[in-house]
């Protein structure tokens, strides 16, 4: 009946968590399917000989490397020195995607500079890559520090090679973005380049040195100059959590500002326009080209405005400044064409050099703005990969126009260009064909390049006013579409609460005339990347009467929750995208650039009233949901994991101050009953506070997101539970296997240890202070506990034996009726622990022996059962600390066992648990139970769940060293006054 509960509770989480990790599996391919063109190159590595240990000690561990591109690249140095760094379990050849695409960019066969580079001073680019081994850095501090100590002095050891005062470009993928950012500040790098770099956010959170590195790069990252562009996959990315890629607080936006910070997703990255997974960022074709083409160009940087300059145009486009330099005249001899008023300028395979001048309407709105699409050609300097030779250049122009067409007038028409507030290529996609494109991803060269500009005021009546745009083309290719937009934006008060009631419609209202684009704002609609929305589209006249005359530039659907982030779809009748944020996120602290109710869709389309949408239905994704949850608190459930069995030890411990101990089945029970309902209600009211980023949810008291809470502790609850059945399965092989072994050498019930423990504990102490981790010796701990327990499973009291003082209970025989009250598991307590065939015995001992054998027994079931309390809290413990076991374990394959492993020698962590286990191997009676410790001392055991609750998701490493630190304190209690009054008494 008991085991049912905790049965059905264990299996309710198992279940659970299967059906998240499929859920969290399936996110990257409905989200944002990921659509990257393989690259290819011919690698050689060229292994530093001279970067031996005269220049680092490391020197012996770790490798560096130059690549070149066989048959493109000369073997000697000559250009500019670019150090990639790989990230957690990254090699040195990731190097050559990028390495491949800048030596095939600059070179346009081999040694012929290409004539984009030539006569601008830019030199090819000699790629150095460092090699870590594969060594896990994500979750271990002082190899992170090794690495960041390698790499400066493999910054000294390049730049040595070329003349003084060159400057290296650092490009980092994942924790190699890290380590690139730990170099700063420095006068050496002229810019560090992030690919899907977690900046923000540890992803593996069980070390406090990692921690320590973060918080020195986030000074660097809010006070050195250096330029830092991160690159962020997206929802694709499954590695590492996204919105962690987001760099804190970017300058001011303006590449004049004293720090340059931009965050592009790959999801507005022109050309790409797609999630791009963790690995894959190294070598998707579009991300590298644009990598490659901007550390070329950076190569010939002069001041760090440039540079500036040089990162947005490549790499940012999305809300940057723009350099005046593309300012272009019109030339004298071309035809002005004036437009009726009102009309649309649209041009269809144009050709031949003519400038159309848009009469700007008397009547148009102060913030009216031009609109420009040019399909398969530039408005320079932006251009797809591949344009034909049209061009399309706005100008602001006024004067006086006799005729509809006039040849040359510069006399009578004067025009000046406008400045541009937003100009990028926009993808566009192909009809019937998904978007974004999954397997090969677009093609740049389909990109249309949309130009907007704020519709200068006209000067007075005396003149006329028009948008010119002079367009020049010689191919019979691609098309252009001017006109004004009065944009009002729609906007809509839909909040998370009507989503989750079951979804929600709103209209757009429909007009008179086809509009260039439309805006939806979201002021009150939860943007959370825990949350993802369907929405679904729908049009009045469908595509299907639109076949005979296909719109120009079918609606296209932009979605902008954060500076950095923009998602592109296309937009059609009953299609439904998933729209779906970084902006804010639990764990991450909120900035002014990461508001959480401010996602906006942009509509864009051109050509005829064809498709346009004018309804659309907002619903939750639930099953991408739950994989999103499901990818941002493992750590969390491990953690209220500790927490659960902490509360467990507390309900336990305070069972044993009444008289006796339960077992660990009966406290789980006892735990689900009584305790749980009231927590699960007190999880839920302590989401909905306000608290800091860094505590319990990491949800900032958001309060739709305070169903998270009570679901996580049962699931967590229910790990308890079945990690319970694992080490009953596991105790159960042991313990019959200790049978046929020779009983254990005596037991003490003595407080004080022998001479021998003593030396062996300060020889295993030495062993952890100089040699092994104390994540060993943590793990020896438990492996020796489980064998106690398994041995003192069957131990059959001892005829013999005196009672001691500390296993007699206070209040004396009741005992087995009284946990809790409930009838029905007096007689289920103890078969489910002892053997059944003991059974019969220890009832048997109860009827017939006296009292002090009785006790005897109950003492040694008490014994058994605090131990396994014990040796659960240790199983949930073990979590936080293997992590950096796998580390050691791959450092010492890789790097050989003289390698040095610097930390993890702190004595003090793991020796409370080798004095713990040593006791409970030895001894017959509890140990820290009620009457040997005091009877505040279970309070501490509320000290470590209030830890692992409030601290344990964002800083897990805590839980650890609470748990191992109250245990300390608890042994120290318990034995020194006993141990001092015993000496008194001999
Ligand atoms: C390191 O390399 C340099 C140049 O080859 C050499 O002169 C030096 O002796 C080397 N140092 C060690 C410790 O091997
Ligand atoms: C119009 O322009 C003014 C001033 O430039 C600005 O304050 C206002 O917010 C703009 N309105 C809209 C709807 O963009």
């Amino acid at each position: 009946m008991t085991s049912t509960l905790t049965a059905s509770l264990g299996l309710f989480s198992l279940i659970l968590i299967y059906i998240c990790y499929h859920a969290a599996n399936d996110v990257r391919l409905t989200v944002s399917p990921q659509g990257c063109r393989m690259s290819w190159m011919s690698p050689s590595y060229l292994l530093q000989h001279e970067f031996n240990t005269s220049w680092t000690p490391l020197a012996h561990r770790y490798s560096l490397w130059l690549y070149r591109e066989v048959g493109w690249d000369p073997n000697q140095v000559m250009g500019v020195p670019v150090l990639f760094i790989p990230g957690n379990a990254g090699s040195s050849h990731q190097v050559r995607s990028i390495a491949s695409s800048a030596s095939r960019q600059y070179f346009s066969s081999p040694f012929v500079i290409s004539g984009d580079f030539t006569g601008r001073g830019i030199q090819s680019l000699d790629f150095f890559a460092v090699e870590f081994n594969e060594d896990l850095s994500a979750f271990h501090g002082p190899t992170l520090e090794s690495q960041i100590e390698y790499s400066a002095a493999a910054i000294r050891y390049i730049l040595s090679h070329y003349p003084p005062n060159t400057q290296i470009i650092v490009m980092g993928h994942s924790m190699g973005g890290i380590v690139g950012t730990a170099l700063l500040p420095s006068d050496d790098i002229s810019a560090l380049i992030t690919m899907s770099t977690p900046h923000t956010l540890p992803p593996a959170r069980f070390d406090a040195r990692v921690d320590e590195v973060y918080r020195r790069n986030a000074e660097s990252l809010a006070n050195d100059p250096t330029p830092v562009v991160s690159i962020c996959g997206g929802a694709t990315d499954m590695m590492i959590p996204s919105e962690s890629c987001i760099l804190p607080d970017p300058g001011d936006g303006n590449p004049g500002s004293a720090i340059y910070r931009r965050t592009v997703f790959t999801s507005a990255l022109e050309g790409a326009w797609t999630g791009v997974g963790h690995r894959e960022m190294v070598w998707c074709h579009q991300v590298r080209w644009r990598v490659a083409r901007a550390a070329l160009e950076l190569g010939g940087a002069k001041s760090d405005v440039e540079m500036g300059v040089i990162l947005d145009t490549w790499l940012s486009r999305d809300g940057r400044l723009f350099p005046s330099a593309a300012r272009i005249d019109i030339p004298e001899a071309t035809t002005y064409e004036a437009l009726p008023e009102g009309m649309n300028l649209v041009l269809k395979k144009p050709a031949g050099s003519r400038t159309y001048l848009l009469p700007i309407p008397r009547t148009l709105e102060t913030n009216a703005t031009f609109v420009l699409f040019v399909s398969r050609g530039s408005v320079p300097p932006i251009a797809p990969q591949h344009s034909t030779n049209l061009q399309a250049l706005p100008y602001f122009c006024v004067g006086r126009m006799t005729s509809p067409t006039i040849q040359q007038s510069s006399e009578s028409v004067s025009c000046v260009p406008l400045e541009p507030s937003t100009l990028k290529l926009l993808p566009s996609p192909i009809p019937g064909k998904p978007f974004p494109v999954p397997d090969e991803g677009s093609d740049e060269s389909d990109g249309v390049v949309l130009f907007e500009a704020t519709v200068p005021r006209t000067p007075g009546d005396a003149e006329d006013a028009w948008i010119g745009v002079h367009v020049n083309a010689d191919s019979e290719d691609g098309w252009v579409f001017g006109g004004f937009d009065e944009t009002r934006t729609v906007q809509s008060n839909i909040g998370i609460f009507d989503v989750l009631a079951g979804g929600t419609k709103f209209l757009l209202q429909p007009t008179e005339r086809s509009l260039v684009r439309r805006h939806i704002t979201f002021p009150k609609l939860l943007s959370n990347v825990l949350f993802v929305y369907t929405l679904t589209p729908k049009s009045d006249r469908p595509t299907s009467s639109c076949t005979h005359s296909p719109a120009l530039f079918p609606p296209l659907l932009v979605h902008k929750s954060h500076p950095a982030e923009t998602h592109y779809y296309r937009l059609e009748h009953e299609t439904s995208v998933a729209l779906h944020t970084h902006a804010s996120a639990p764990f991450i602290p909120p900035s002014r650039f990461s508001p959480s109710y401010s996602s906006e869709l942009w509509i864009y389309s051109a050509g005829t009233g064809c498709e346009d949408v004018n309804e659309f239905t907002l619903n939750i994704d639930w099953w991408t949901t739950i994989g999103r949850i499901a990818t941002r608190y493992p750590t969390t459930l491990i953690s209220w994991g500790v927490g659960v069995v902490a509360l467990l030890m507390f309900q336990a411990w305070r069972e044993s101050g009444k008289g006796s101990m339960p077992s660990v089945q009966d406290s789980l029970t006892a735990f689900i009953c009584r305790l749980l309902p009231k927590l699960l209600a007190a999880s839920f009211v302590v989401a909905l506070l306000p608290l800091s980023p860094n505590y319990y949810l990491g949800t900032q008291g958001e309060a739709s997101l305070g169903f998270l809470a009570p679901v996580l502790l049962v699931t967590a609850t229910g790990l308890v539970c079945a990690s319970w059945w694992l080490i009953s399965l596991l105790v159960w092989p042991l313990r019959l296997l200790t049978r046929f072994l020779p009983p254990k050498s005596r037991r003490y019930d003595d407080l004080s240890m022998p001479r021998s423990t003593i030396i062996s504990l300060i020889l295993i102490s030495f062993l952890v202070f100089l040699v092994v981790p104390w994540q060993i010796a943590f793990m020896g701990c438990w492996l020796i506990h489980l064998h106690t327990c398994a041995s003192s499973a069957h131990r059959k009291p001892y005829p013999g034996s005196v009672p001691s003082l500390q296993s007699t209970p206070v209040e004396s025989l009741p005992l087995r009726e009284r946990f809790d009250g409930r009838e029905d598991d007096s007689q289920d307590t103890e078969p489910n622990e002892m053997e059944p065939n003991e059974e019969p015995e220890i009832q048997d001992v109860c009827r017939a022996r006296s009292l002090v054998t009785i006790t005897n027994a109950l003492g040694a079931t008490q014994v058994y059962y605090e131990n396994t309390h014990l040796l659960l809290l240790m199983t949930w413990l073990l979590p936080l600390s293997m992590p950096v076991l796998a580390v050691w374990v791959r450092t010492l394959m890789t790097a050989g066992y003289t390698a040095p492993f610097n930390g993890d020698h702190n004595v003090f962590k793991v020796a409370p648990f080798l004095v713990l286990v040593e006791f409970t191997s030895r001894r017959k009676s509890a140990l820290l139970s009620h009457q040997n410790a005091g009877s505040y001392l279970h309070w501490g055991y509320l000290i470590v769940a209030c830890v692992s609750f409030f601290l344990g998701s964002r800083e897990a490493y805590r839980v650890f060293d609470v748990a191992s630190m109250y245990i300390g304190c608890a042994l120290v209690v318990t034995i020194s006054p006993v141990r001092f009054t015993r000496r008194i008494a001999t």
